[in-house]
């Protein structure tokens, strides 16, 4: 039995700004993961089985007659997709393709298949493309599995950054530039992937950070979950209908998160909580501008709560939803943010960064 896994993410800011080409992002990955495993069968047909995918199964067959599960919220479509995409690419190794059983555990929902806006598309895919990497013996650095992750993730989901790919892949705290996806959609229709794995991709920039010593992150969940593609769609038709707003709004987030950067190279803690608190308003703002509830109500009491105790707190992710995150002091009074949350049944999700040192220059 192959065994891999990958983590889960949180963006800390530049959300919806990364979803345009070379614009920035800083997230982190988390200590929690979904794990790939893989074990031959003698079947015609293969399983995939999770409990946390509402306790489900499903089979699939060989490539090219593979079931297609069509929904960006599904699970399986992603694992689907990672299937295709990794076994196309041991097929340019001369691997002779086999039909497996595949385990899939995820820290990242619930065991009634709740979602808690950690990432887990991006980590799933992640690992199972780990897993069968592994499987097929192919020889792959930590770029070939983010540029085969980014591809299986992006022809499933369609319009996301793939930042959670990234943070899923290198690990720990990172700067993230998105790349051209119109220019992979289109090689990827002229090209053969190997060669497009092995050509560098547009704008795609991924920088390792060290967070300062005396940062603690809180990380609060809404209890509701929300459906990251179909925000990121609504905002695109603010983008069509006011393009100097939306282009305002791309080049302030860009500023903040080089600002942000400058603040992680300096170990300056509360330079990072002034660009997280400013990059809290250009999220709102873009909000009130699009008629997106970016900062829900709860997102908003869960900010408060935090800054009334010195924490920069903002949504992370898409918003709607999901979590909140707060960058605070370490040696401050920070639990007594807790107990406020608790009081109005936030929930704390108790996890930590996962970290990896120095896996990108
Ligand atoms: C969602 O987690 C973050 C967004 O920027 C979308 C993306 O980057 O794919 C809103």
């Amino acid at each position: 039995m192959i065994t891999e896994k990958a983590p889960g993410k949180l963006y800390i800011a530049g959300e919806y700004a990364v979803v345009e080409n070379g614009y920035p992002a800083i997230l982190v990955a988390l200590d929690q993961f979904v794990t790939c495993s893989i074990e031959e069968s003698a079947a015609e047909v293969g399983k995939i089985i999770s409990r946390q995918y509402h306790n489900n199964a499903l089979q699939w067959h060989r490539l090219g007659e593979q079931m297609v599960v069509d929904n960006r919220d599904n699970p399986f479509s992603y694992i689907l997709s990672a299937i295709k995409v990794t076994e196309e690419y041991a097929r340019s190794f001369a691997r002779e393709l086999r039909i497996f059983d595949l385990h899939i555990d995820s820290q990242l929902d619930s065991d009634s298949g709740k979602k808690y806006g950690l990432g887990s598309s991006a980590a799933v895919t992640v690992a199972t493309v780990k897993a069968l990497c592994h499987f097929y013996n192919l020889p792959v650095t930590k770029d070939e599995i983010f540029k085969l992750a980014a591809i299986a993730h992006f022809e499933v989901q369609g319009n996301g950054s793939l930042g959670d790919v990234a943070a899923s892949v290198y690990g720990g705290w990172i700067a993230y530039h998105s790349f051209d996806r119109q220019w992979l959609a289109q090689q990827r229709k002229y090209l053969d992937l190997r060669t497009l794995v092995d050509l560098p991709w547009p704008d795609l920039k991924i920088e390792s950070l060290r967070a300062p010593n005396n940062l603690q992150l809180l990380i609060g969940w809404t209890g509701k979950p929300a459906s990251t593609s179909q925000l990121v769609d609504k905002i695109s038709l603010f983008k069509a209908r006011q393009q100097k707003e939306y282009r305002q709004f791309l080049e302030d987030s860009k500023h903040c998160i080089q600002r942000m950067v400058e603040g992680f190279h300096n170990a300056d803690l509360e330079s990072i909580k002034n660009e997280i608190r400013y990059n809290r308003e250009l999220l709102k703002q873009l909000g009130t501008n699009s008629g997106v509830h970016i900062e829900t109500p709860v997102l908003n009491k869960l900010c408060q709560i935090a800054e009334d105790f010195g924490g920069a707190a903002k949504t992370s992710g898409a918003g709607g939803g999901d979590c909140g995150i707060v960058a605070i002091d370490r040696d401050s009074n920070f639990k007594q943010v807790l107990k406020k949350w608790a009081a109005n049944k936030i929930e704390q999700l108790p996890l930590s960064v996962h970290f990896i040192e120095n896996v990108k220059g």
